[in-house]
């Protein structure tokens, strides 16, 4: 039994924190909305109690804290300041933070916990909804190697995988390459099927033949369908690519990478967003196509 605090209980949190849970950790939760820190408590059959009000009072007495919240300025919200999870970590805990962020955020806030003598381990996931509830993610992880060999088996909770990739700052590096790959290759994808259309060709046949040979990719297995159904209501939402990409576009300021298909993927799904599709999986670029061509 090791006491242990989750901080941010959504789509991706709520079911990694169940995990930990299920492998016999008494996880204390905070989340923003406080009915759904709640709810959690009652789908995991654990005390009420365990809700707290604020971030810090969660981390108290924890010797680990997962957060999974938003973007760079939800983290710094939940883990600095009076209410913040660091103002509750004691010396020798850890921060392990799975929100997919800049690589400075992670760097600053790092920092901020070693003078606390707390360790920070960044370590966005992927693997979407599916992943978490599952426990099939793949963790990115940057950080110390004792403190990573330390929180690796309570990661290893919810994750098929886990590795860590460098200092501070290189698990979301490395997820920033893994949206950078993502994006395009659904732009790709959507071009395709979209032409396969025009062409008069079955996409569905299409997709049979060649998803044996080099163009294979988990994108076209796990989404060709519903991109020929034009079903986008699940999935990785456009609002939380459009936020990844926008990191990876700043990153690629700083170390002078060139990534102009990036950027131009980047546009295409800023009009997804105006046509509605924010919250529509990523893969609706090929609606975008649709639209563009009736
Ligand atoms: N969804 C995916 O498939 C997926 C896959 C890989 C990585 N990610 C990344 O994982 C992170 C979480 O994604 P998600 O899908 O779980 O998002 P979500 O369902 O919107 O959950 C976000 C959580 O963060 C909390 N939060 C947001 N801003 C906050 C603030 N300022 N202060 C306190 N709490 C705050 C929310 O609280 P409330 O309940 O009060 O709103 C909620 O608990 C994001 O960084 C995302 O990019 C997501």
């Amino acid at each position: 039994m090791n006491r242990l605090a989750f901080i941010g209980l959504g789509v991706m949190g709520a079911p990694m924190a169940g995990h930990l849970v299920t492998a016999g950790h008494e996880v204390a939760v905070y989340n923003r909305t406080h009915e759904k820190a709640l709810a959690w408590c009652a789908a995991h059959k654990q005390p009420e109690s365990l809700a707290y009000a604020t971030p810090r009072e969660a981390a108290e007495g924890a010797s680990m804290v997962f957060c999974c919240v938003g973007n760079d300025d939800d983290l710094r919200t939940v883990v600095l300041g009076p209410d913040g999870a660091l103002a509750g970590l004691s010396a020798g805990a850890i921060l392990i933070d799975h929100t997919t962020t800049s690589a400075e955020v992670a760097r600053e806030i790092s920092a901020l916990c070693q003078e606390a003598g707390v360790d920070m381990l960044d370590a966005p996931v992927s693997g979407g909804e599916a992943g978490a509830v599952n426990a099939a993610l793949t963790v990115m992880v940057g950080g110390d190697e004792t403190v990573f060999a330390e929180a690796e088996p309570v990661i290893m909770s919810f994750a098929r995988a886990a590795r860590l990739m460098g200092p501070s700052g290189a698990g979301q590096l490395t997820k920033m390459v893994n949206q950078i790959c993502i994006g395009g290759l659904l732009q790709g994808l959507s071009e395709a099927l979209n032409f396969a259309d025009k062409a008069g060709l079955d996409g569905r046949a299409v997709i049979d033949v060649i998803s044996k040979g080099a163009a294979q990719s988990w994108q076209m297995e796990n989404r060709h369908e519903t991109m020929i159904d034009g079903a986008f209501d699940f999935g990785f939402a456009v609002n939380w690519m459009v936020k990844d990409l926008g990191i990876c576009l700043d990153e690629a300021a700083r170390n002078g990478a060139d990534l102009t298909m990036t950027e131009i993927v980047k546009s295409y799904y800023g009009e997804v967003q105006e046509m509605g599709g924010g919250r529509w999986d990523t893969s609706s670029l090929i609606e975008r196509l649709r639209r563009r061509d009736s």
